[in-house]
């Protein structure tokens, strides 16, 4: 029997007009099923200023007065992390799919709530953890699924960011720990690339002090963590957001190796190997006004602009979903259980922090 042929139109909703929520919008505009547009932020001005941007059909301070549009058939909620969980109520209880930025949630309570609520509903939940669409993990992700390195016994992921973005991205929410607004994209990445191998045990230890005297108290310079999964593997897995302000990566610099019974992976995702020098400077993606003259390039995290058009893994990503919506095709966005997941990792690491022992998993919720 031959495939059905699925073309469907789309109305997208995005909330939050922030730096990502741009990102997302430029890309739905710019997505040949999406037919509809509208914008919300708490910030009039902002909405105003991406529907411009944009071409959005519809602009408004009030995010359920977009979301409900009946022209609107699903959403991305863009918001600051702790604003994230009201949208998403409103979306699944409209029976409108949703696109989360991470962290889903800052905790089970608020998790479970949504991934009830999505139950309940019938509703398709996502959240965007976007080095899953790295084209390096992908062609990983490609190699695994053949089974190329047999069983993995061993791996590590390891990311580095400058103190300027660390200051940025905690400028959001000054509780945060470079756990959750660094690793959990590797956490994500490690969990999607080694499915059905449960962590059992997380032990973790931290040091530095550079920006909790920048005025975040529970962000340590670099954190290690080592989890165990049902099987015995072991994954090492670090942060540190303080590298110098002005270090020439735009973003995360990467480091991921697997190691299997039957072979190896090594991803060099550092950046190191496409470098500028320029008087002029260049333009970060995420700090507009952030100029530093040595630069990697390839190193903003979420992508970077070429020739007019964002390219890269957020650019993936949301073509993804809105593909999927659009056409059923496979969605490789993570669930909510996989987001849940991932939460659960970054409570045990900071647990285990604070009581420098190791952390047995499943947590409660
Ligand atoms: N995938 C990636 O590469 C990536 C990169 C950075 C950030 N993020 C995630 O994206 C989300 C947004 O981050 P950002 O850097 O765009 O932040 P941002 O501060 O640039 O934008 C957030 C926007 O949300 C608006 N907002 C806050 N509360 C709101 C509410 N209740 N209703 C409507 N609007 C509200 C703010 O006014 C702001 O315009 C966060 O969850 C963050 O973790 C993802």
């Amino acid at each position: 029997m031959s495939k059905p042929f699925i073309r469907k139109d789309l109305g997208i909703a995005v909330i939050g007009s922030g730096r990502i929520g741009t990102l997302r919008a430029t890309m739905a505009s710019n997505h040949a099923a999406v037919k509809f547009l509208a914008v919300a932020d708490k910030d009039p001005a902002r909405a105003k200023k991406l529907a411009d941007k944009t071409g959005a059909q519809f602009h408004s301070s009030d995010n359920l007065a977009v979301i409900s549009r009946p022209e609107v058939d699903a959403v991305v909620v863009a918001t600051i992390e702790v604003e994230h969980t009201l949208p998403i109520l409103q979306a699944l209880a409209l029976g409108k799919p949703v696109l989360c930025e991470k962290p889903l949630a800052l905790d089970f309570a608020e998790a479970d709530k949504l991934l009830a609520a999505a139950k309940q509903s019938g509703v398709d939940l996502r959240c965007g953890y976007s080095r899953r669409f790295k084209d390096k993990y992908l062609l990983a992700k490609e190699q695994l699924m053949n089974g190329r390195l047999g069983r993995i016994t061993s791996g590590m992921a390891r990311v580095f960011n400058s103190r300027s973005q660390a200051v940025a991205t905690l400028s959001r929410l000054p509780a945060d720990t470079s756990s959750i607004s660094g690793l959990v994209y590797y956490i994500d990445l490690m969990h999607w690339l080694l499915p059905d191998n449960p962590p059992v045990e997380v032990f973790a230890r931290a040091n530095g002090g550079s920006i909790k005297g920048a005025g975040f108290a529970n962000t340590n310079d670099i954190t290690y963590a080592i989890v165990t999964l049902a099987d015995g593997a072991v994954i090492d897995l670090g942060v540190c957001y303080a590298l110098p302000k002005h270090y020439p990566s735009l973003g995360h610099a990467g480091r991921v190796e697997l190691i299997g019974t039957d072979g190896v992976l090594i991803i060099d995702d550092d950046h190191t190997d496409q470098m500028m020098y320029s008087q002029h400077s260049a333009p970060h993606v995420y700090l507009p006004d952030h100029n530093v003259e040595m630069v990697f390039l390839g190193s903003g995290t979420p992508g970077d602009w070429a020739l007019g058009e964002f390219q890269g893994p957020v650019a993936t990503e949301t073509r993804n979903w809105l593909d999927y919506l659009s056409m059923g095709r496979p969605c490789l966005l993570a669930t909510g259980d996989d987001a849940r997941r991932t939460i659960e990792i970054t409570l045990a690491i900071e647990r285990s922090l604070q009581t420098t022992a190791p952390v047995r998993l499943p947590l409660a919720a």
